[in-house]
């Protein structure tokens, strides 16, 4: 069984993500959405609203399953018994911190190899952190998140109660 582990804060989750997540779903038996608990980045969010609003955005890909994990990505692979760490590259600025992780995973792990999928040029500008800070300011997200979790992330980010 080949097993693909998609490792990242997901905070929130972007349509970018779920082009990925779809697309590394058809290249394997099983795709593990891995949310990372203890993300160096400062979030206000819990695990638990990260990984709600991924389930519900991947609730039609049969093969995708949706954890959390604390510690070294190579490890959760392991233990998980999957062979393969997934990456979206969404432009140059992304690769060297990405070639960097990489190479480093490789030489914690040689048995995990690491697959990187470029994002669909409509996506290729989009961040979390950049539609956190939209949508602190109650800012049009529709084009950027997944339609099913439009109300969770104002509800999640947003910092003017709606009134602007
Ligand atoms: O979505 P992100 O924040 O870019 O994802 C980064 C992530 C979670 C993939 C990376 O920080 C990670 O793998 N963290 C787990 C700890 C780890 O394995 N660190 C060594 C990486 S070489």
């Amino acid at each position: 069984m080949k097993i693909f582990v998609y490792p990242g804060s997901f905070d929130p989750i972007t349509n970018g993500h779920l082009d990925i997540i779809e697309r590394g779903a058809s290249l394997c038996d099983k795709l593990i959405v891995a949310v990372l608990q203890n993300s160096a980045k400062k979030s206000s969010t819990t695990k638990d609203q990260r990984v709600d609003m991924i389930q519900k955005c991947v609730n039609h890909i049969p093969n995708v399953e949706v954890k959390t994990f604390d510690g070294l990505t190579v490890d959760f692979a392991k233990q998980n018994g999957a062979t393969t760490i997934l990456r979206g590259l969404r432009a140059v600025t992304d690769f060297e911190y990405e070639l960097q992780m990489a190479f480093l995973n490789r030489q914690m792990n040689e048995q995990i190899d690491t697959c990187f999928l470029m994002a669909s040029q409509r996506y290729s500008f989009l961040s979390s952190s950049l539609i956190r800070d939209i949508a602190s300011y109650h800012g049009k997200i529709d084009d950027f998140v997944p339609k099913c979790i439009i109300e969770d992330v104002y509800r999640i980010y947003d910092k003017t109660g709606g009134n602007i």
